[in-house]
């Protein structure tokens, strides 16, 4: 399995931290010549590898974490996104919910993503937490997801475990994940909401 992360901006950067810490490989794009931040991307580790946009979205498991505006722009990286899991990491605030069709965001995303399976996750969380060792007192730092597709929900579970949080998957994208939404210039009630899992 081969991971990536658009955007390496705060969350960019706080998710890379998490892979870096875990010791898994992770591609990073932006808009610009990946030489430009190789250095940013050096400090985190050596697991982190800046790519062009192209190269990046060869990835099987992609992390969307440019702001809500951007996401048709990382869309036209590729006529199809068959066999790609898509985690949306951005949050629409402000964005006014006729803008949006009356649907949470996740959703117009995944439609810009033809072909490929969109859960919405690591979104709930200020870059300045996210960015933080997820192990706790003890305990993980929950991370919550929501998709329309279960078995894409899992497999990012399986992943968000192994980057050391502890998921909490939902249900679909207008059901559970409205809780991890903002809705016009109101949030989710999850958002923001710093939690800890503690096992036993
Ligand atoms: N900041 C937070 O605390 C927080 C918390 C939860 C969720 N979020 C969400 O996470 C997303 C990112 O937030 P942020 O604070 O990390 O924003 P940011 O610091 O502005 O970073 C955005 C990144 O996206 C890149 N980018 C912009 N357009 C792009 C494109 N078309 N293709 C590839 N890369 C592109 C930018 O790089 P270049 O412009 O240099 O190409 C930059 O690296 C937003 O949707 C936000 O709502 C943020």
């Amino acid at each position: 399995m081969s991971y990536a992360i658009i955007g390496f901006g705060n969350i960019g950067q706080a998710l890379a931290k998490a892979f870096a810490r875990s010791g898994i490989e992770v591609s990073v794009a932006t808009t610009r010549d990946p030489e430009s931040f190789a250095s940013a991307a050096a400090a985190i580790g050596p697991e982190i590898m800046p790519k062009t946009l192209a190269q990046a979205v060869k990835a099987d498991i992609i992390f969307l974490a440019v702001r809500y505006e951007s996401h048709r722009d990382v869309a036209k990286a590729l006529p199809n996104w068959k066999g790609k899991i898509i985690i949306d990491v951005t949050n629409a605030y402000g964005v006014s919910p006729e803008e949006l069709g009356g649907q949470p965001s996740s959703r117009v995303v995944a439609q810009a993503f033809t072909g490929g399976k969109l859960v919405r996750g690591f979104n709930h969380l200020a870059a300045a937490v996210l960015d933080q060792d997820p192990a706790v007192h003890g305990g993980r730092r929950v991370v919550f997801l929501a998709s329309d597709d279960d078995g894409a929900a899992t497999e990012i579970g399986a992943l968000a475990e192994n980057l050391g949080f502890s998921p909490i998957k939902l249900g679909g994208l207008s059901e559970g994940g409205l809780l991890v939404q903002a809705r016009g210039n109101s949030w989710g009630q999850l958002i923001f909401k710093d939690l800890v899992k503690f096992d036993g």
